[in-house]
């Protein structure tokens, strides 16, 4: 393994409908979630700069099942997952995806860090900071991703940061570590793949 934030490699390994399914954890994993069309799957493009990596969609829900990307010939794994908070799905297909991705996350052992994606245009929203305090009460690493910087303006950028912290910091002692992306124009994947870089040294 190297501190070489670069990705040389990525390729598609597998889907799987169940935690037991998923390749052997003999490698560091980081997990992308967030809401349905928050943009997981074009985040994941961005960063291994194949547009057609993940599949992507303007309508929310594309993403099924686990998706295990393999990166820098079996360097560390990413991980595309099914959004949440999609009103449109049915009860039990919601249901359904909380059993198995609370399984996954909780029973992954080499699960590095969750990626939570927030799509910087929103406001707050419930689902996340429920999602967040979840993770805090099993224990899981997680940074904040904002996604879509491209479709703010220059005040927007300057206030939805603090705006979000003042709301999470009612909950929280500390934020966690933040980045802010845009698939569109490539910004803050280099820090992303710094901060993956980085954390693979603790595998
Ligand atoms: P599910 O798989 O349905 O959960 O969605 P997802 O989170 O994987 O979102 P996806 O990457 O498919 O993107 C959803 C939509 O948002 C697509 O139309 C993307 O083109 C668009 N999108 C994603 N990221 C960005 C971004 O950074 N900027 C802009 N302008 N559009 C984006
Ligand atoms: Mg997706």
């Amino acid at each position: 393994m190297s501190l070489d934030p670069s990705i040389k490699q990525a390729e598609f390994v597998k889907s799987s409908a169940h935690p037991s399914e998923c390749p052997p954890p003999d490698r560091p994993e980081y997990a992308f979630i967030g809401r349905s069309n928050v943009g997981k799957s074009s985040l994941i493009n961005a960063l291994v700069g194949n547009k057609s990596l993940a599949k992507t969609s303007g309508r929310p829900g594309k993403t099924q099942l686990l998706n295990h990307f393999d990166i820098n010939d079996g360097a560390w794994y990413l991980v595309d997952l099914p959004g949440f908070g999609y009103a449109k799905v049915s009860k039990s297909s919601r249901v359904k995806w909380q059993r198995t991705s609370e399984q996954y996350l909780t029973g992954r052992e080499n699960l590095m860090c969750v990626m939570l994606l927030i799509d910087s245009r929103l406001e707050p929203q419930k689902v996340d900071l429920e999602f967040m305090a979840w993770m805090g009460e099993n224990g899981l690493p997680f940074v904040l991703v904002f996604t879509k910087l491209d479709k703010l303006n220059k005040t927007e950028r300057e206030e939805f940061l603090p705006r979000y912290e003042a709301e999470m910091l009612k909950q929280w002692h500390k934020m966690p570590p933040v980045y802010v992306t845009s698939s569109e124009t490539g910004e803050g994947c280099a820090e992303l793949r710094q901060f993956i870089a980085q954390t693979n040294e603790l595998f």
